[in-house]
């Protein structure tokens, strides 16, 4: 059953994103990404849904109304805590960190706009519908506040284009952090 994320099931869901997820976020750790989700928790007009089925974390989706300024919002919400991680990973990362401050400048991600921020399916229960429904609950939030379309950016190595294209989203721009391309797709609330 698709239900609204609790703090009860911040770690579990992490789990899940950690594992079926590869990317910056993920390469922040644990300890980032709940604290990530739990600001996120917290934001209005942002919307975190799980698939849960006998205490389990099946999926797992985010929206949010206008990506603009997130990242300095959502370590605004934690200074201590985020710097603290953030130096960690500066000692022993500093690669990471480059990583970071250029995605935290990638004029994309200062825009105004409604963007679907992660789907994520254990892949146990892929191709069985779980993505779409989903997918399809962030687009009746969407919805509810007028919007019109949103959009996705996704690792390109990521094998997910097939989904996004049944889905009915169109890919419009590349963009690279460091080596790293990401993908633009664009979705059309009908
Ligand atoms: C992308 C993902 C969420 C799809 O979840 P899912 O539950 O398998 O998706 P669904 O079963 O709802 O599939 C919806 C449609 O997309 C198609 N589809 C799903 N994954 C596909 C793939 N990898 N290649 C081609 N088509 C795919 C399905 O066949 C289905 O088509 P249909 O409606 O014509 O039958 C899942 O594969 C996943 O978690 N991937 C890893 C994380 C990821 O890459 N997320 C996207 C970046 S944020």
């Amino acid at each position: 059953m698709i239900q609204k994320l609790t703090h009860q099931d911040i770690d579990k869901a992490v789990k899940l994103y950690r594992r079926e997820l590869p990317g910056l976020l993920a390469e922040l750790g644990t300890g980032f990404l709940k604290k990530f989700y739990k600001v996120l928790l917290s934001l209005p007009d942002c919307w975190v849904f799980v698939e849960k089925e006998d205490e389990q974390i099946l999926g797992l989706t985010s929206g949010i109304l206008s990506v603009g300024g997130l990242y300095k919002t959502i370590f605004l919400r934690d200074i201590l805590g985020f710097t603290s991680i953030f130096l960690g990973i500066f000692i022993t990362r500093p690669v990471l960190l480059i990583k970071i401050i250029q995605m935290m400048l990638y004029p994309g991600f200062k825009s105004d706009i409604p963007e679907l921020l992660t789907i994520v399916v254990d892949p146990r229960y892929r191709r069985k519908g779980m993505g779409r429904k989903l997918f399809m609950k962030i687009v009746a939030e969407f919805k509810k506040k007028g919007v019109k379309e949103f959009r996705i950016s996704v690792y390109d190595y990521l094998p997910s284009y097939g989904f996004y294209q049944k889905i009915g989203c169109q890919k419009k721009t590349s963009f690279y952090i460091g080596r790293q391309k990401i993908n633009y797709y664009l979705y059309k609330i009908k």
